[in-house]
C-alpha cells in the first residue's frame, strides 16, 4: 500500500490548494484563543486582537480571535465531502484581562460555528489531561467563595457535514479491513479519555513540540482510526509539528497539512527516520493488547467466535475479521509532500 502526504506552508484562512469536497476527515488542533502563547500569533493575524486586549475587552479579543478561526471552518466546509467528519481538539481558556477572572468557553463558540455552517454535531469527547502538581490550586487557598476550578480536560469536537452518514460500497474492503477490534471500540468510543499520553510509544519530546502545544500522537491516531477508512483524506489546517501526518502514516490513511511558520516543517523530517519504528511499534502494542485481551477473556470462560482472516488470533464479532494493519516501511521525499510506503504489519 501507498499514501501520500502534502505539508504547505499558508495560511489556513485560505485552503486554496485543496480541492472541494477532496479531504474525508479533518483532525486537529487550533490555537486556543485567550491562551496567551497564541496573543501574538492572533494579533499578526487581526491586529484589532492586540488592541482589544490592550484595552482590556477580553470579550471582544476573545470573539476577534474565533472570527479568524471562522474562516478555517468556513474553507473546512469546502473541502470536506458530504458525510465527511471534523474532529476539533480545544480547551477552554481561564483569563484575568483588566483584573476581571473569567472563563473564555472555546469550546461552546467553536460548536456554535460548526453547527452555524451547517454541521451536525456528534456526540464529543472529553480528554482528561493528567494533573500531578500540588501547585495547580495555589492561589485558591482555603476559604470560600472566591477559589476557581482549575481546568483539567480538555475537548474534542466531532462534526458531520451534511446531514447524511458517508457511504460506501457493500463489503468495501477498504473500510473492513480498517475495523478496529471490540475492545478497542470499547475504550476509543468512551466519551472521557484519561491516561492518553501513555499509550502509545512518544516521540521525542522537544522545545518544538512545547513551543507548537503539540498533542500526543495517540489523539490523532484514534481518531483517524475511528472516523476514516483506508484511501481516505485526513487535513489538519493547524499541522504544528506534524502529528496528524505522523498518525495518519501509521494508520496508513493520506494527509494533508497547513501551517504557518515554515520552522515547523523544517524539523518535521527528523521524525520521518523514526517512522517505520514507530508505525511497527504502533501496530504491534494494538495486536499485544489484543492478545492479551483474549487471555484475558478465554481465563474468564468466555468465548470468542470469530477467526481474524489475517492474524492468528480469534475475535469477538464477525465485523473484525477482515481487520488488517499496516506498517510504514519508507517515506520517500516528493515536490509537494512525502509518499510512504506500507506493507501489512505482523506480529511475528
Ligand atoms: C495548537 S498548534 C497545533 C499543534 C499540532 N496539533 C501538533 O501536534 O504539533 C496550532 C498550530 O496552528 C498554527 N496556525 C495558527 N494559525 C494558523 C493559520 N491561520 N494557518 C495555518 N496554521 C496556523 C500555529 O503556528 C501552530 O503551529
Amino acid at each position: 500500500m501507498e499514501t501520500t502526504h502534502r505539508v504547505f506552508v499558508g495560511d489556513a484562512r485560505d485552503l486554496s490548494a485543496v480541492d472541494d469536497a477532496s479531504v474525508e476527515l479533518v483532525v486537529t488542533s487550533p490555537p486556543y484563543p485567550m491562551i496567551e502563547m497564541w496573543d501574538d500569533l492572533f494579533t499578526d493575524l487581526d491586529p484589532a486582537i492586540g488592541d482589544a486586549l490592550d484595552a482590556g475587552d477580553g470579550r471582544a479579543a476573545f470573539e476577534a480571535m474565533h472570527a479568524q478561526l471562522d474562516r478555517v471552518w468556513d474553507e473546512l466546509e469546502r473541502v470536506l465531502v458530504d458525510g465527511g467528519i471534523a474532529c476539533i481538539n480545544v480547551g477552554d481558556a481561564t483569563r484575568s484581562v483588566d483584573d476581571s477572572f473569567r472563563v473564555y468557553p472555546n469550546h461552546a463558540r467553536v460548536l456554535s460555528a460548526f453547527e452555524e455552517r451547517g454541521f451536525d454535531p456528534l456526540p464529543d469527547v472529553l480528554w482528561r489531561k493528567p494533573a500531578n502538581s500540588a501547585a495547580k490550586f495555589m492561589g485558591s487557598g482555603m476559604i470560600p467563595p472566591n477559589a476557581y476550578v482549575t481546568l483539567e480536560h480538555e475537548y474534542i469536537l466531532v462534526f458531520r457535514k451534511g446531514g447524511q452518514r458517508r457511504s460506501f460500497e457493500p463489503g468495501a474492503d477498504r473500510r473492513y479491513e480498517a475495523a478496529y477490534f471490540w475492545e478497542e471500540r470499547n475504550r476509543w468510543f468512551s466519551d472521557v479519555w484519561t491516561e492518553v499520553t501513555g499509550e502509545l510509544q512518544a516521540l521525542e519530546d522537544d522545545e518544538l513540540r512545547e513551543r507548537s502545544a503539540a498533542y500526543p500522537l495517540e489523539i490523532p491516531y484514534r481518531l483517524i482510526c475511528m472516523y476514516s477508512a483506508y484511501e481516505d483524506t485526513v487535513l489538519d489546517p493547524f499541522w504544528g509539528t506534524g502529528t496528524t501526518t505522523l498518525a495518519a502514516m501509521c494508520a496508513g490513511r493520506n494527509s494533508i497539512g497547513a501551517e504557518l511558520e515554515a520552522a515547523f516543517l523544517e524539523t518535521f523530517d527528523d521524525h520521518l527516520a523514526e517512522l517505520p519504528a514507530l508505525s511497527r511499534s504502533v501496530g504491534r502494542t494494538r495486536l499485544e493488547r489484543h492478545r492479551e485481551f483474549v487471555e484475558r477473556r478465554r481465563e474468564a470462560g468466555e468465548s470468542l467466535e470469530y477467526e481474524a482472516e489475517h492474524y492468528e488470533t480469534p475475535v469477538v464479532t464477525a465485523m473484525e475479521r477482515e481487520i488488517r494493519l499496516w506498517a510504514v516501511c519508507e517515506v520517500v521525499d516528493t515536490a509537494d509532500g512525502y509518499r510512504a510506503e506500507h506493507a501489512p504489519l505482523s506480529l511475528e
